[in-house]
């Protein structure tokens, strides 16, 4: 559930589990500008940097948040990019949050923005997107104390925005001060409106040399200050800042497209390097995929991953792509064919905008007779034409694209650091401080000592609406489970269907295969009898087209995202093996590898941005 939140009659929030208001008397927006934005400094501290960081403890309405996208905006000298990490326990529903800015209306459009991302905020990190990916919110939901703990950058500015210290003490202790302390450089800015004794001691603990400033009538004193501590700060593992100059990204599929935009928004110049003449030559040439999020009773490792990743594509998909002709936001109805129910029994309600148990209307909808088992239903998930999305990230600033050259060898000059990208004969096709290796499973030739990426070949059959007799057993939306099937995709050359997906370990052959077809029509069968019985006679009379291509996976089946050694110094950064989910990974992926670079607030959890280090299977 939401957090509840009351109404007063002067229409200011208040929130009954702590027994305050979550605005000042003075109001929030004189409060957010005067205590938050000018206590730390802004906007003049921000002006001409390429980035700038604000941490914030208890995110609420998101009304700091708002104001300081505003100010953002508004300012000429303004960072490149503004990341706003802010923490948050008990988040409030989206519709709290507008209905918190109404008071506000040159908020409006901008808070607009922020309720449509607010959905489905389970505990974990969410990041929303605004202003073409140049101002990000990392939503951290949790306590704050834990969820720093699942955070790796230094902040520039610091908001302490809890509760009364006397109604909501754990977000002032000295822990969680602690944990602030954590994310701070040596000159981080700090502000609050609390001078309670409590903080004031507590922050000097941790090394923050703090003063009362005079605060709005009748307010007395507000706190500024910054972290100075009196002891040189012990630095977390991340790399050194770079500066973004040239680079090169080998592979132009979902991964090197999406690897480049990432780059390319920090301010990188960025050349796209591919054997293939076109983008999405290879496995992402998939005339269309399925983006759908992982379930798993346990919430496991991967389907936490897969929903920040479903998160990060939607974000493009709907900022980039033509919805009904390069995407589909149809919803997916997933087919549990082994019986199990999917969802943890404890599923909670911001889980529900995720993935839930299938209606009855949406069991009825897809085909299902009532003992087919259990089945979920995923609402933010469809289909998406690979190439569209790659070719819509290809065509951002700061991305040139080269076709036909294939890599064959890297050097690394040791006095420059810079590299050499050559080609079989041993001619010079590219040189860059930075190379991003996103050849699908061709990746490992290019790593010295290799990498250990399997070639998983696949075949999917598609064919047009018009050859098949009879489409009424097609359900108006994509089934996966064993397979999948995509019903209805515009093509030039009219309406398509798509099933498959054959999965042949170790090969690396993309030519079609008849009896594959078969095989596809066979898992069709076992997923949708019905929709497997009227393909039945295309298939038979071959007018069933066939498309394969050879998907890329690590060991444990997760990409490989991050600096090829470990410290980050050699500038080799790779971002494959997005295995029989590309759709879901690539984009994530890429602001992943662009914030591991740049020591940025990280898209997702610490420990899961862990589990896909590149260096996790390198000696
Ligand atoms: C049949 C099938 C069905 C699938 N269905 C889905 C689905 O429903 N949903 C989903 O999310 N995913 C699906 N996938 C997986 C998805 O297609 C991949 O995960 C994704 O396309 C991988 O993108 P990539 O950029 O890593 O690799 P690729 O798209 O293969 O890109 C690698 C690029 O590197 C280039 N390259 C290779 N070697 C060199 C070199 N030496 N020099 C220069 N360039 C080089 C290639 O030309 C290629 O363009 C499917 C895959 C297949 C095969
Ligand atoms: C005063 S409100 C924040 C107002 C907000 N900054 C804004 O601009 O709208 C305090 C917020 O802190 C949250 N909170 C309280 N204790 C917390 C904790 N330990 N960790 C994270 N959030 C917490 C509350 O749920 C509440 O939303």
């Amino acid at each position: 559930m939401a957090e509840r939140i009351e109404w007063l009659a002067d229409g200011t929030p208040y929130s009954p589990r702590f027994g305050d208001r979550y605005r000042s008397e003075l109001g929030g927006l004189a409060q957010s500008r005067e205590v938050f934005l000018r206590g730390c400094g802004l906007p003049e501290a921000w002006a001409h940097q390429p980035q700038w960081r604000i941490l914030e403890t208890g995110f609420g309405l998101g009304l700091n948040f708002l104001v300081t996208w505003q100010a953002w905006k508004a300012d000429p000298a303004r960072p490149r990019l503004l990341h706003f990490v802010s923490t948050e326990a008990f988040p409030a529903s989206a519709a709290d949050m507008l209905r918190a800015a109404a008071a506000h209306p040159e908020l409006m459009p901008l808070a607009q923005q922020l309720q449509a991302q607010c959905w489905g905020l389970l505990p974990g990190v969410h990041r929303l997107v605004f202003e073409e990916g140049r101002v990000l919110l990392s939503l951290c939901i949790g306590d704050t104390q834990a969820v720093l703990r699942e955070q790796s950058f230094e902040a520039d500015a610091v908001y302490l925005d809890g509760f009364s210290p006397s109604k909501n003490p754990d977000i002032w202790d000295l822990h969680t001060l602690k944990a602030v302390a954590r994310c701070c450089r040596r000159g981080t800015r700090i502000a609050s409106w609390t001078i309670a004794r409590a903080v004031l001691d507590g922050l000097a603990q941790c090394g923050f040399v703090v003063r009362k400033t005079p605060g709005l009538p009748p307010k007395r004193d507000n706190l500024q200050g910054e972290f100075d501590p009196r002891w040189e700060p012990r630095k977390a593992m991340r790399f050194s800042a770079v500066n973004p100059t040239s680079c090169v990204v080998i592979g132009g599929g979902l991964a090197g497209a999406a690897a480049a935009a990432s780059l390319a928004r920090r301010g990188w110049q960025v050349e796209v390097l591919d054997a293939h003449d076109a983008p999405a030559g290879g496995a992402s040439g998939l005339p269309a995929g399925v983006l759908v999020p992982h379930v798993s009773p346990d919430d496991s490792l991967l389907s936490r991953l897969s929903r920040c990743g479903v998160r990060a594509t939607w974000q493009q998909a709907e900022a980039l792509l033509q919805a009904g002709s390069d995407w589909q936001a149809s919803g997916v109805l997933e087919r549990r064919l082994d019986g199990s129910a999917g969802l943890a029994p404890d599923w909670p309600e911001a889980g529900r905008a995720w993935s839930d148990i299938a209606d009855a209307a949406q069991r009825a909808e897809a085909g299902l007779e009532a003992d087919a088992g259990p089945a979920c239903w995923h609402p933010r998930a469809g289909w998406i034409k690979p190439a569209r999305l790659v070719q819509a990230l290809l065509a951002q600033p700061g991305i040139r694209w080269r076709g036909g050259f294939r890599a064959a060898a890297l050097r690394r000059n040791l006095e420059t650091g810079h590299w050499t990208v050559f080609d079989a004969q041993g001619k010079t096709l590219a040189q860059a401080a930075l190379v991003v290796l996103a050849a699908g499973h061709a990746s490992r030739l290019l790593v010295e000592g290799g990498l250990p990426l399997q070639a998983i070949r696949g075949q999917m059959s598609w064919g047009l609406h018009d050859d098949v007799p009879d489409t009424a057993a097609f359900p108006p939306f994509v089934v996966n489970g064993s397979g999948s099937f995509i019903p209805a995709v515009p093509t030039d050359q009219g309406l398509a269907w798509l099933a498959g997906a054959s999965f042949q370990r170790d090969q690396d052959s993309a030519e079609t295969r008849a009896h594959e077809q078969t095989a596809n029509l066979e898992r069709l069968q076992a997923l949708l009898p019905g929709a497997a019985q009227a393909l039945a006679p295309v298939f038979d009379n071959g007018s069933a087209k066939a498309w394969a291509g050879v998907r890329c996976a690590s060991p444990d089946r997760l990409p490989l995202v991050g600096a090829v050694d470990p410290a980050g110094q050699a500038g080799l950064w790779l971002s494959t093996a997005m295995g029989s989910r590309g759709l879901s990974f690539a984009v994530l992926s890429g602001e992943l590898l662009a914030a591991r670079l740049h020591s940025e607030p990280l898209p997702l959890e610490l420990r899961l941005a862990q589990a896909l280090s590149a260096s996790r299977f390198l000696r």
